[in-house]
């Protein structure tokens, strides 16, 4: 453990750590957006969807709708990520629950696919997190999971006081929300996918 310092990376463990979880984002986003091109961005399976789509309007809106879901997976990962290495940064354990919560509460405002994200990579960020210190991430994963509900994480963990110089606020997507209907087909392959191959 010798090497660690707080506010910092420092130690095997951390670095060990990070390659796990980054391998895993990297898996898991792979991982949609396969499912989502598959799905042809519009949550239902290529071969189910209506035939007569031949009319260009019909086809650059489903692109733009690929790109959107593509977008907010992509930054719900980098949020997660970015959630995960503030909270290895952190110097105590209130700190490392705001930061994770945060990190999912930002994933999880970018739609309903970042919500799935915020759930699943933060169950496996508190995995990796727990080998680094069992006791100071030992409430990760259940502040992950506040953050995915969108608890209000800063009023929850509101005695976090000052950030680590490596500390990155993890927000990236402001885009347009898609209607929560379109996505259901894919986000219970993801949910399904998910269990099954990574975790
Ligand atoms: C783990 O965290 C606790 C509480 O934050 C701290 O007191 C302890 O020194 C840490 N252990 C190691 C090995 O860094």
């Amino acid at each position: 453990m010798e090497g660690r310092q707080y506010g910092g990376y420092g130690g095997c463990t951390d670095s060990f750590s990070v390659f796990g979880f980054l391998a895993f984002i990297l898996a898991l986003l792979d991982l949609i957006l396969d499912l989502q091109a598959n799905m042809g961005g519009t949550g239902m399976p290529r071969g189910i969807r209506s035939v007569n789509n031949d009319d260009a309007d019909t086809e650059k809106d489903s692109l733009c709708q690929e790109n959107a879901e593509m977008l907010q997976a992509t930054s719900a990962c980098y949020s997660l990520l970015r959630g995960f290495l503030n909270a290895l940064a952190a110097e105590n354990s209130e700190c490392a629950n705001r930061f994770m919560c945060e990190g999912a509460e930002e994933a999880s405002t970018a739609g309903p696919i970042g919500e799935v994200i915020a759930n699943v990579a933060s169950l496996n960020a508190g995995s990796w997190l727990m080998r680094v210190n069992a006791t100071m991430f030992r409430s990760v994963v259940e502040a992950g999971q506040t953050g995915a509900k969108l608890g209000g994480c800063a009023l929850r963990f509101s005695q976090c006081f000052g950030l680590p110089s490596a500390y990155r606020y993890p927000a990236v997507y402001r885009g347009p929300q898609l209607p929560s209907e379109v996505y259901q087909p894919l986000l219970q392959e993801i949910m399904d996918t998910a269990r099954d191959t990574l975790l």
